[in-house]
Parts: C-alpha cells; structure tokens; sequence
C-alpha cells in the first residue's frame, strides 16, 4: 500500500526509511541529517560506506546552504531543475547532510527532483533527504514501485506508489569543483545539454573520483553480453530499432533512445526473471542518451571504469 507524502516525512522524521519516487529512478531515502538513519540506508543496501549518497532537496534555495556555488553551477542548477541532474559542490552547511552520508567528503552531491510526489515529501520534511537508488548495491536500479519494493522495500518504513519512472535512467553527476567542471557519471541531461550552458567539459579521467564508479553495477545475475546481433542458445536478447529481435523485449522497436532508457532497467529485471542462460543486448548508438545507456550496459557487462 502506498503511503502519502506526509506519512513518509512523519516515517523520516522518526529515523526510519522509505521507498521515494523520483523521475529517474526510485530511491530510498533517509534524513541526511540523521547519522544512524543514513547508516541503515548503507546497511539495506549493503553499500560500502566509501561510496557517498545524493542529497535531494526541494528548491535551488535549499541547496545553496549545503553546497557552495559558483557561476557555473548556478547557471546549471537554473538550466536543468528541478530535474535528473545531480551538482558535486564544496560542501557549505556540513550539518545537514551528515559526514557519513559525504562519505566524509568535503564535497557534497545535491540534486531538485523533479517528481511531484518527491517534492511534497521534501517540502513535508522541510530538509534534505539522501536517496541512493533503492536497489541493492551492485544490482540495477528500479524504475517501477514493484522492483523498488523487491529490492528494499523490507527495510523501509513507508513506501511511496508514483508508478513507473519517466526517465527511467539515474541523474547526471556533474563536479563543480575547483572551478572545474567535469561528468562524473552520465545520465538523463546529455553531455551536449550541460556543455550548451558552461562550455567543454574537464576531461581527465575524473569519473574516478566518483567513488560509485569504481564497483561492478547495474548487473542482473545472468550474465549481460553488449553489442550483440542475435541470441544465442538459452539468451533473452534485447533488441533496439524497427525488426531487431521480438518487439516485447525490444528496448524501443522505433528506435527511440528516451523510450530505450526508460525501458532498460525494467527490462534487464525482467529478463533475468526467467533464469536465463544470459541477456543478449544490441547495439544502441551512442549519441545524446545513448552514452548513458551504453555506460550502464557496460557495467552490467561487468566492465568496469
Ligand atoms: O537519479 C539519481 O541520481 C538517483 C535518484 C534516487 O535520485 N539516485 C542515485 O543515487 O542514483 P546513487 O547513490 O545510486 O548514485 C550516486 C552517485 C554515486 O556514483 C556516488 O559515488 C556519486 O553519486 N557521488 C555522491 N556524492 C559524491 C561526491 N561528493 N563526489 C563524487 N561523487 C559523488
Ligand atoms: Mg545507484
């Protein structure tokens, strides 16, 4: 049964966590200011307490007293929120966002969601609210309230129902960090869209420091093969573009890459559901969305970096 925005922030409130529907994915949230609830987060998870969690927060005011911005981040925080864009920023206020939630950073990643049902439990709350994607760490992310509720759902205390998720594919992660900006981990806001507001990116490798790069993710049990043109024996594949394979396994049978990232994770759930020998993927160009999608098919490969 699904909770309301104000039995969740009550559910919050009281240390405990929930199941929260963002436009990207689902997450599972705790007060980020509250040690002992963002340490249950790492727990239900079993997420290595290197990996730092998201602050979401209900306004570009909220964030400016947990994170220090400069031009550049203020002009993306104005292009892209609310919406599927996560800012790493020197950390202002460290109280709100707890150390253990920075991973004991002095940096810190803030994000507006642009779901309604997120922004009233945000404004319900009246703080921050960390919220790594609700999976299991290592497995791929849930996109609809079923697959957020297999995943965690037994550690949560209120479960918010938004339906399935439009974009269907995590935030971008951009650094501002030493008047430096860099992709930390591609998402729903395009390389193209952040670079048509600040310019070329920083280049150097600087995913690494993002410390959830460094593990194997997104990965069902059965083994994931990329750019594949057929199935082999025993494989669930996955086709992208008109004719590519059976159209209820297709990605988009049109094509599209916004309906293939929406699709993804909800696919790469269900094929494993039927235990197969593995999941064959084929190729989806990598323009625009595409490097989202490619990189998290990569990972769920198994390649990692
Ligand atoms: O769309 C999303 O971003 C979803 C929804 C629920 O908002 N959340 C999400 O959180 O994907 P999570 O924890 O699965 O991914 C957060 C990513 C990780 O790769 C983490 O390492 C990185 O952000 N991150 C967080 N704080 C950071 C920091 N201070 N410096 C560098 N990377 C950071
Ligand atoms: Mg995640």
């Amino acid at each position: 049964m699904s909770a309301t925005p104000e039995q969740a922030a009550e559910v919050l409130r009281r240390g405990e966590l929930i199941l929260l529907p963002t436009e990207t994915v689902y997450g599972l949230g705790a007060d980020a200011g509250d040690p002992k609830a963002v340490a249950s987060v790492f727990a239900a998870k079993g997420r290595p307490q290197f990996n730092p969690l998201i602050a979401h927060v209900a306004s570009l005011e909220a964030a400016r007293v947990i994170g220090q911005f400069n031009e550049a981040a203020e002009a993306l925080a104005k292009a892209f929120w609310p919406g599927p864009l996560t800012l790493v920023l020197p950390v202002a206020d460290r109280s709100h966002v707890c150390d253990l939630a920075r991973a004991g950073l002095d940096s810190v990643a803030v994000r507006v969601p642009a779901h309604p049902l997120a922004q009233q439990v945000l404004a319900a709350l009246g703080g921050p609210v960390v919220a790594p994607s609700a999976n299991r760490s290592g497995r791929p992310s849930p996109t609809t309230f079923a697959d957020a509720a297999e995943e965690t759902g037994a550690a949560v205390g209120a479960a918010v129902d938004g339906g399935p998720c439009d974009v269907g594919l995590e935030s971008t992660v951009v650094s501002v960090l030493d008047d430096r900006v860099a992709l930390l981990r591609p998402g729903a806001v395009t390389r193209r869209q952040i670079e048509a507001v600040v310019g070329p990116l920083h280049e150097s490798g600087e995913g690494h420091r993002s410390p959830g790069r460094l593990t194997l993710h997104y990965a069902p049990d059965a083994p994931v093969r990329v750019e594949a043109t057929e199935a082999r024996p025993g494989e669930v594949f996955l086709g992208f573009g008109p004719g590519v394979g059976d159209p209820r396994w297709s990605l988009s049978p049109s094509g599209d890459p916004q309906e293939a990232a929406a699709n993804l994770f909800r696919l790469l759930r269900a094929a494993d559901r039927e235990k197969p020998a593995g999941i064959a993927v084929s190729p989806v160009p990598s323009e625009g969305l595409g490097e989202a999608i490619n990189d998290r098919l990569r990972r769920a490969a198994g390649y990692v970096g």
